[in-house]
């Protein structure tokens, strides 16, 4: 196995490393000549102007890509968004109308509950796509079309590659509709796709400093609770970082709304709990650092993600980590790449077994 893991410990840190390519392997066949081309769409101007809601299905980390393009199809292509995880997609009756488009998200393409829920939304008769990393995969055959990720295999029950690789096939396509509906400007397109392309680099910037946050990430492997809070894409981003964290670290962690805290997470934090508080959204930077005051009057250890320049954060946060300028709706890509590293730092400096987490599969085939 050392071979395979390409001289790394473990196979969630290769693929994490691997995420400056698997960004640019998805992204750069769909860039021509300064336009997004999604030839695999099939779907005519015509059609994507005639889409009237989106429904996003999947699980686990490939529902947080969905929680989080919701924000930008809505925001950027004003498209109404409905962003369900498979298991209750399917048994809730959802209203499925002429003009919806169905996009199941999947690494594996095997998911029992998002290839059931795809089947379902089939039979009803409306359009699907699916986002998928195995080529060939169940959920690949069967959608009416397929937008492959190329994140190429992934070992690590703890996706990162892959999850990195949704997020950027979801940003093109919230760009490519945004512009075929008129909800925004050429030159409005050409500073996005710039902003794409300087991704992979930036993401490489952000991996490199990773003996970092390993020295800081060992202070937390006795924590027994950790929150997460941040609004909008922030709060999507901390879902992911909490999941990232509890599946491999096995300490209790929890993603909340920053502005919903006081209406009951508030009560947890005692002296010394740590906060990761997630703050990109400049246009939201005010309400989340109220909200970090909040936790530390309560005696928090907060620890900042916020966009470089953010620098009155440290006023009140415990510690910071910045990431590079980009545009708000691309944010997820940066900011995940500390959490990911900070959970598995956390998760090595426990001892546990990374890459095969105890009770959880890569795939999973059953209901
Ligand atoms: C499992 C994996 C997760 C993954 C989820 C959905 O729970 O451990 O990492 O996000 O399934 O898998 P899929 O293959 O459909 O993306």
């Amino acid at each position: 196995h050392a071979a395979e893991k390409g001289g790394y410990e473990h196979f969630m840190l290769k693929e994490m490393n691997e995420q400056p390519k698997t960004i640019r392997d998805t992204i750069s066949p769909r860039i021509k000549d300064g336009r997004i081309v999604i030839d695999e769409l099939g779907m005519s101007d015509e059609e994507i102007r005639n889409i009237n809601r989106i429904h996003i299905v999947a699980c686990g980390s490939a529902y947080h890509t969905g929680f989080t393009s919701k924000y930008i199809f809505e925001g950027m292509a004003r498209i109404p968004v409905e962003v369900d995880v498979a298991s209750e997609f399917r048994y809730r009756n959802p209203i499925l109308e002429d003009g919806a488009l169905v996009i199941i998200i999947s690494q594996s393409g095997e998911t029992a509950d998002s290839l059931a829920a795809l089947r379902m939304a089939k039979e009803r008769g409306v359009k699907t796509l699916g986002i998928v990393n195995v080529v060939g995969s169940s959920i690949a055959r069967e959608a009416d079309k397929v937008m492959y990720t190329w994140a190429g295999p992934e070992i690590a029950v703890a996706t990162t590659k892959a999850y990195s690789a949704q997020l950027v096939a979801q940003y093109l396509l919230a760009i490519k509709f945004a512009q075929v509906r008129g909800k925004v400007t050429e030159a409005e397109v050409g500073e996005m796709l710039r902003d794409l392309k300087k991704l992979p680099d930036q993401v490489e910037m952000l991996l490199s400093h990773k003996e970092k946050i390993q020295k800081f990430a060992n202070r937390f492997i006795a924590a027994k609770d950790i929150f997460f809070i941040g609004r909008g894409i922030d709060y999507a981003i901390s879902m992911e970082g909490s999941l990232k964290l509890k599946e491999i670290s096995y300490i209790h962690s929890e993603a909340y709304a920053a502005g919903e805290l006081k209406h009951g997470t508030i009560s947890l934090i005692e002296d010394g709990t740590p906060v990761v508080a997630v703050a990109t959204q400049d246009a939201l930077l005010k309400k989340t650092i109220s909200n970090i005051v909040e936790v530390k009057t309560r005696g928090a250890f907060v620890m900042a993600v916020t966009n470089e320049g953010n620098t009155e954060i440290e006023k009140t946060a415990d510690y910071v980590i910045y990431i590079p300028q980009t545009n708000a709706y691309f944010a997820n890509s940066l900011a995940i790449i500390p959490l990911q590293l900070f959970s598995y730092y956390v998760a090595v400096g426990k001892g546990c077994d990374v890459d095969k987490p105890r009770n959880l599969a890569k795939s999973v085939t059953v209901e």
